[in-house]
């Protein structure tokens, strides 16, 4: 076991990462950013966080808990901007590093090895929910972001009862739990929504499932694979239940 909360985890987050590294060289580079964005899946959510973070070209970016790099590869692109990348796992980093050619470190988001004041903005898209640490997760992002910097998120908050079986090692913050976390680290929350994880372009969308079959193809048989797609059909059971909802926010550093 490396950093993360459990061994389904690590077989999601690291050896699927590594997997669709393989897929996408297999595809093509137009594949990368829709099999790129493990969590924050739709590109209508990413284009809410982006205006309402204000991204302005040159701003010095952080994504925190990157994956596979889909997000901060679409900002790259959209907004003129170079993310650092920093995530635990290190297939997910190489794969990063190789699908986008960004920045990319190899660490916890609780114990980011980056000075202080480093960043303009911030984002943390699907990654509260994956440790217990979240205090100390969110006292990093406050540390290295400049007083007034900008936060985004996408958390995945337990609004109602969840019934099992649970992904295994997430912990789903309720909506109480989540503004007295960010409040404790010094955030002032400033626009919030729901987010529709299923809005993307049709086009997005077919891609994302042709890196799922292609992956699918060539390590269908393996139990990580199995596993894998077990933990993320927990998630979407407890999104369609109501029970769990994606939740989007901006976020001021005070
Ligand atoms: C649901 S995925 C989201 C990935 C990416 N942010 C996206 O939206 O496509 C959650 C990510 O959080 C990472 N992660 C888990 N625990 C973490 C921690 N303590 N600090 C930073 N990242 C973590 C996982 O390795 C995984 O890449």
């Amino acid at each position: 076991m490396s950093e993360l909360a459990s061994e389904a985890m690590e077989s999601e987050f690291g050896t699927v990462a590594g997997w669709t590294e393989e897929a996408v060289a297999a595809l093509g580079p137009e594949y990368a950013v829709p099999a790129g964005c493990r969590g924050s899946g739709s590109e209508a959510a990413l284009r809410w966080l982006a205006d309402a973070l204000a991204v302005r070209p040159g701003e010095r970016v952080l994504d925190c808990g990157a994956g596979v790099g889909g997000p901060a590869g679409w900002l790259a692109a959209e907004r003129g901007v170079r993310p650092v990348c920093a995530e635990p796992m290190a297939e997910a980093v190489h794969a990063g590093r190789a699908l986008f050619r960004l920045p990319s470190v190899v660490a916890v988001s609780q114990s980011l090895p980056l000075t202080v004041d480093a960043f303009d903005v911030a984002w943390c898209l699907g990654v509260l929910c994956t440790t217990e640490e979240k205090a100390a997760l969110l006292d990093e992002l406050r540390r290295v972001l400049v007083p007034g910097g900008r936060l985004g998120m996408l958390v995945f908050v337990a609004e109602g009862e969840l019934a099992p079986p649970l992904p295994e090692g997430n912990s789903f913050p309720t909506p109480d739990e989540l503004d007295g976390l960010l409040a404790g680290a010094g955030f002032t929350v400033t626009a919030t929504t729901r987010a529709d994880l299923s809005d993307s372009p049709a086009e997005w969308s077919r891609r994302a499932d042709e890196v799922d079959a292609e992956v699918e193809r060539r390590h269908g048989e393996d139990p990580r694979w199995v596993e894998a797609q077990e933990q993320s059909g927990r998630v979407g059971r407890l999104l369609g239940s109501g029970a769990l909802v994606p939740r989007l926010l901006v976020a001021v550093a005070g």
